[in-house]
């Protein structure tokens, strides 16, 4: 067995593995998606999803990844492989190597826009209008500026128009991206956390400092937007819609039903914790998340826009709030330019550390299963980001498809499958103990039940759910654009069943040579 690589200090694991789930999930998606299922009436959704789904999936994930260092295999494939005696486990596998590689293609993408809009925040260069008239009159130059980032204001229903500064924006994030992979997990990804992670929490925090003491001319402040996520609202429990956007949220920010944790955990002796070092990373997600990420954008833009305005412009994209409306209060405070470009750098460096973890998977593949040399598996991955991050910057409406498919839908596929193989294909009881065997704290018993019936049962309803509310409308659309990112995604799974096939026939005759 060749050596793989382990981290430095268990601080060091931590900050990584914060750095992992803390990303442009916690600052941009948060917000929106709390604003618009309804505040307080999504608070609820969200901490019991948190707490039945999220964290017991997350200790499956830790405890797949810890077995995979005992085994010497850091990816899904090898490690369902080993544990599910079935021909499928690693094709099945696979997932947990393709669903963050696809994010990442777009997720970088995104990263760089914040780089972009930090650095044209400090030269002064994002636009400046005065707060007057309604929301969308005072936010149209910030959603002009934003399509013209990315070249949404061409003609063509196909292609946009993508400016020269935008790709290189681009060029620059990737490369940046591959550089720490290129170091390697204790020098590249542990390192970078170390720096990134504290920073991310100053910069935060003096954002939401400054928040906390806007105020509007018409007298909102603080208590407003604070109010407005934090007092229950029991009305949305019984809508699904709501569950459904809670339980995408939990997975997301958590980087959970990725596969990348179990990267991460690969990483860890065998005899490592995975109880407590599960915990404490989520609880330091959850932090930024609900404090710093949701007292940034949702209080910032109730303060301003109120909550009608704040929910109209969270329905509206993704996008706005974090690039649209928060740029459009800083134009309008004093030393504005600066909190912009504090907020786009956070944004930066949150992304940086996600991406870099959606990254790994794909490079511990190559190493582990073709035993490439680091430098060789990094160089393959930027040559294959650089030419599909192609797709998501050219073709209109690809990120939106590949981020459903793979960025919602994925995630919650891949997190069932993991309990199942877990819990059911290979044996519950010996699930539990690998699960809860030298860890730093206990894991109460009733997780066991949550792990085995409850966590897969909901998701099972979620998914269900899920396919009868979305997938009718999702599959009716039929856009050239929406096909060629579909393509992909089929083209990149078939590709990556072939890699399996031929990985495990190299390893047959390996161990066959070895017995001879
Ligand atoms: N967990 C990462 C995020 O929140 C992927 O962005």
């Amino acid at each position: 067995m060749i050596h793989r690589e382990h981290w430095g200090t268990r601080l060091g694991l931590i900050l990584a593995v914060a750095g992992n789930a803390i990303g442009l999930g916690n600052f941009l998606r948060f917000p929106v998606q709390a604003a618009d299922n309804g505040g307080g009436a999504f608070m609820i959704p969200y901490m019991v999803s948190l707490l039945i789904l999220g964290i017991p999936l997350l200790w499956i994930e830790w405890a797949l990844g810890r077995y995979g260092s005992k085994i010497g295999h850091g990816t899904a494939p090898a490690v369902f492989d080993s544990l599910w005696k079935s021909k499928l486990a690693k094709y099945i596998g696979i997932l947990g190597v393709i669903i963050p590689l696809v994010v990442v293609i777009y997720y970088t993408y995104i990263e760089s826009w914040t780089l972009l809009y930090s650095f044209f925040s400090l030269i002064g260069k994002l636009p400046h209008t005065p707060l007057e008239g309604n929301v969308q009159d005072y936010l149209k130059p910030f959603e002009t500026f934003l399509v013209s980032i990315i070249g949404a204001n061409s003609d063509s229903s196909l292609f946009y128009a993508v400016p020269w500064y935008t790709y290189l924006f681009f060029v620059i994030t990737l490369l940046l991206n591959l550089y720490i992979l290129f170091r390697g997990v204790s020098a590249g990804i542990e390192k970078v956390a170390r720096i990134a992670m504290p920073l991310i929490f100053i910069m935060a925090i003096v954002l939401m400092i400054r928040v906390f003491t806007l105020s509007s001319p018409d007298g909102r402040n603080v208590l407003d937007g604070l109010g407005f996520l934090w007092n229950p609202d029991f009305s949305a429990l019984t809508d699904p819609k709501v569950w459904l956007a809670a339980a995408g949220q939990v997975f997301f920010t958590l980087s959970v039903g990725f596969g990348a944790i179990l990267t991460y955990a690969s990483y860890l002796r065998p005899k490592d914790d995975i109880a407590l070092n599960g915990v404490a990373g989520a609880s330091v997600n959850e932090f930024a998340e609900v404090i710093l990420g949701a007292s940034i954008g949702i209080v910032a833009s109730v303060i301003f826009f109120g909550v009608a305005g704040t929910q109209h412009i969270a329905e509206n994209g993704a996008f706005n709030l974090g690039f649209m409306a928060l740029p459009a209060i800083f134009a309008n405070i004093p030393y504005g330019e600066f909190f912009g470009f504090l907020w786009f750098l956070l944004l930066f460096f949150a992304g940086i550390t996600s991406s870099i973890a959606l990254a790994q998977p794909a490079i511990a593949f190559l190493e582990d299963e073709f035993k490439f040399s680091r430098k060789k598996a990094v160089l393959v991955l930027g040559a294959f980001l650089f030419i599909t991050a192609h797709i998501p910057i050219f073709i209109k409406k690809a990120l939106d498809e590949m981020d459903f498919w793979v960025g919602t839908f994925g995630l919650v596929v891949f997190a069932l499958l993991e309990a199942l193989v877990f819990f059911w294909f290979y044996n519950s009881k010996k699930a539990w103990n690998e699960l809860t065997r030298d860890n730093d704290i206990q894991i109460p018993s009733v997780f066991y039940y949550i792990m085995k019936y409850v966590a897969p049962a909901l998701l099972i309803i979620i998914l269900l759910s899920w396919s009868i509310q979305q997938l009718p409308a999702k599959l009716s659309e039929n856009d050239l654009n929406v096909w060629i990112a579909r393509g992909f995604i089929i083209g990149l799974i078939i590709i990556s069943i072939i890699l399996v096939k031929l990985a495990w026939n190299k390893r047959g005759k390996e161990n066959v040579s070895a017995s001879t």
